[in-house]
């Protein structure tokens, strides 16, 4: 079960004071690396008597860690995080209720989600050092940094947040922006596959074309490099049009290796239509067709 399984899961269950400790937490984190109890006690206006009992509660729910050392202390995990964001994207009305996954990728959960009124929206957690965190919790004494991976996750996501709108505002084929809050976006929901899961398109060249098109667009127009492009990124829709998804390793074109990661987004991409549809285009062309240099590509 992944942490926003978890999060979705509990959500409905956590009642003010849940919440109000998590959040007591989340603030205390930038202070303690194990926000101590007494603390989370004082400024949650919660008493002494009552605090073991809440504590363990949230701990039971699985959303916070808990550390004894010279004192009790503790700190969020995704689960917990998720719950704060979840909170905040109700409050602003951007989401309702939660529906299946969509997606677990690398780095990010995908949900289903539906929102006030009643329409799908996709609701992506980023998740850095998901990895690293399974692996390292098998070693005995190895603290776990989570403060600092809850906000390499925020980061994350309000550079993707702020990529997609730069580009959706230029026309470029991209899930709608709607919300970003915490680690976690709100976007606008998409039908379809990625385009590594397709075993056969009716037009590889319109396809490979359009996919060029919306580079050059977003490299031309909204001044911005994917820098994480492959077959993996790319969705093809019912009605075989595209949509570029996976935004937050993006960088300006005025990045030091503006050129290389241009370079290497359209590699990916040619070497991709080449090796599984046989469709064979000069990287050279594709990169001077992108940048303006030339109107048509040569198939
Ligand atoms: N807006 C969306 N609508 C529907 N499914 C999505 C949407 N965004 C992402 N997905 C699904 O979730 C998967 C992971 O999302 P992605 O943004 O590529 O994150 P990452 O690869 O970093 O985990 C995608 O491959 C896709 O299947
Ligand atoms: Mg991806």
């Amino acid at each position: 079960m992944s942490s926003a399984d978890i999060a979705v899961q509990v959500f409905r269950k956590l009642e003010t004071d849940d919440l109000k400790v998590l959040q007591v937490i989340e603030t205390g984190m930038k202070k303690h690396e194990f926000v101590p109890q007494t603390e989370i006690a004082r400024h949650a206006n919660i008493p002494p008597e009552k605090i073991d009992r809440t504590m363990s509660r949230i701990d039971k729910l699985g959303l916070i860690y808990r550390w004894q050392g010279a004192y009790i202390g503790y700190t969020l995990n995704y689960a917990g995080y998720d719950c704060l964001a979840i909170n905040a994207l109700v409050k602003a009305g951007a989401i309702k209720a939660f529906g299946k996954p969509l997606g677990v990728g690398k780095e990010a959960d995908v949900y289903d989600a539906l929102n006030p009124k009643d329409l799908r929206v996709a609701v992506k957690f980023h998740r850095l050092g998901r990895t690293s965190f399974r692996q390292t919790r098998r070693k005995r004494g190895y603290m776990p940094n989570h403060a600092s991976w809850l906000f390499q996750s925020r980061l994350a996501a309000e550079k993707e947040f702020q990529a997609l709108t730069k580009v959706h505002h230029h026309g470029v084929a991209v899930p709608e922006p709607i919300l970003q809050n915490r680690h976690t976006i709100v976007m606008g929901i998409i039908e379809g596959a990625e385009l590594s899961k397709w075993k056969e398109l009716q037009e590889p060249a319109d396809v490979l074309h359009e996919i060029l098109g919306n580079i050059k667009k977003a490299y031309l127009e909204a001044k911005v490099i994917h820098a994480d492009l492959s077959e993996y990124n790319i969705v093809v829709k019912p009605d075989m049009h595209i949509l570029i998804i996976d935004w937050p390793q993006s960088v300006s074109i005025t990045h030091p290796n503006a050129e290389a990661l241009l370079t290497r987004d359209i590699k990916n991409i040619v070497d991709f239509f080449s090796r599984k549809f046989r469709l064979k285009i000069s990287l050279e062309n594709a990169v001077a067709f992108t940048v303006g240099k030339i109107e048509t590509l040569k198939f």
